[in-house]
């Protein structure tokens, strides 16, 4: 394998030794007012409305678009055209060209969009009738074709209690407590929530937790040591309340630390595309400890990388972040080292070989759990701005 670039010594931000910027930082960040008034409600709005309309599918569509997906794109763009149907396609300008290519990543998404869609239309009894791709699967890229037709059939379904965990599922991206073993009870759960869409697998043994462990980091290191990759995801990221507000999507920076570590220039799209600078190195090692907390990890495991199986593997991995929520498990997936661009072709083989994945199979999801603090929700744009009428 080749060696990984090595990082060059650096200055250490000296939080305890109260350098002047940190100080600075910590001052506006813990002053009440500052904090009090840095939650971005906008942008947070749709976990409160959802469920609030007479229309059954804009009910079911404002819990869909809390379904999880990569890098908070949102790229679902539904069409109501059509009396009692839902119209679902990609919004091709929402997608992760350098870190998702073949937009597999982008699709799983939308397959986590339809579960959550066809939780929410059970609860209120309608049976959400999916068909996949009703125009043509599309090749090596999503085009503008539906990704799908939903029709809701009223009195037709039962309530499914994942339904009730909507509102509380995050994708936990804080450390997790390395005092606590994930019970193999709910290990067993997690992969259960997967079944008759896709095949879950998973470990808690602490032999193979380390290996993913480390995998895993070292996948999330040639990611930000690769800069157009890096680049992407910087450029999705935002800033506090007000970019946060304004575009709620992408990587949330928010929080009162952050946004005053912005607002004094410690932390920004150029100190973090700079691997000499301080925001960088410390925004690997934050990665490191949130890969070296992992207390086991889960895996799906699709038969074909076809776009029906990327769908299937969107539902079934938030049936499983359902699951783990209702456990109180944290949960956070982890795909660099499952993406398909050159500089990780060593490290997606050696996923392939560490997770057992025979030839033609595809590893859909790879995630850490643990118990890890609570967290709010992450923004979304208000389902209005995702459909179209024509
Ligand atoms: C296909 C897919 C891949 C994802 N990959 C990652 C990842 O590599 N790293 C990460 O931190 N989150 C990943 N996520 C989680 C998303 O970032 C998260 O769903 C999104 O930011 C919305 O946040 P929420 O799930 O807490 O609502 C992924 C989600 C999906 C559906």
């Amino acid at each position: 394998m080749r060696p990984l670039p090595h990082l060059p010594r650096r200055r250490f931000l000296r939080i305890a030794g109260g350098s002047a910027i940190i100080l600075a930082a910590t001052t506006a960040a813990t002053s009440a007012g500052f904090i009090a008034t840095r939650t971005p409600d906008r942008a947070l709005a749709p976990w409160n409305t959802a469920g609030a309309d007479p229309d059954p599918r804009i009910r079911a569509l404002s819990h869909a678009i809390l379904a999880p997906n990569p890098h908070n794109r949102q790229p679902w763009l539904v069409d109501l055209s059509e009396p009692g149907a839902i119209g679902l396609s990609c919004d091709r300008t929402r997608l992760l060209p350098e870190t998702d290519p073949f937009d597999r990543q982008i699709v799983i998404g939308l397959g986590c969009f339809l579960e959550v869609l066809r939780l929410a239309a059970a609860e209120d009894r309608y049976q959400a009738e999916i068909t996949l791709f009703p125009d043509g699967v599309p090749g090596p890229r999503i085009d503008d074709r539906p990704v799908a037709i939903i029709r809701m059939h009223p009195d037709e379904a039962d309530p499914d209690p994942l339904f009730m965990q909507v509102p509380h599922r995050r994708s936990n991206k804080e450390p997790y407590d390395t005092a606590r073993p994930v019970p193999e009870a709910d290990l067993a759960a997690l992969i259960t929530a997967a079944e008759g869409r896709c095949r879950a697998e998973g470990a808690i043994a602490p032999e193979k937790v380390a290996r993913l462990r480390d995998l895993t980091w070292r996948a999330h290191r040639v990611e930000a040591l690769t800069p157009a990759k890096m680049k992407e995801s910087v450029d999705l990221m935002r800033f506090g309340k007000a970019e946060i507000n304004a575009s709620p999507d992408g990587i949330d920076m928010g929080g009162a630390f952050l946004e005053a570590l912005n607002l004094i220039g410690v932390l920004t799209p150029e100190t973090l595309m700079d691997p000499q600078s301080d925001a960088f190195y410390r925004g690997l090692e934050h990665y490191r400890g949130l890969m070296q907390s992992a207390m086991g990890h889960i895996w799906l495991v699709t038969p074909d990388n076809s776009r029906t199986s990327q769908i299937a593997a969107g539902e079934a991995w938030v049936r499983t972040n359902l699951t783990a929520t209702a456990l109180g498990l944290a949960i956070h997936p982890l795909s660099q080292a499952l993406q398909e661009y050159p500089e990780m072709a060593e490290l997606a083989a050696e996923a392939n070989r560490e997770l057992g994945i025979a030839d033609g199979e595809r590893v859909q999801m790879l995630a850490r759990l643990g118990y890890g603090p609570g967290l709010p929700p992450s923004p979304r744009w208000p389902l209005e701005t995702r459909i179209t009428r024509s």
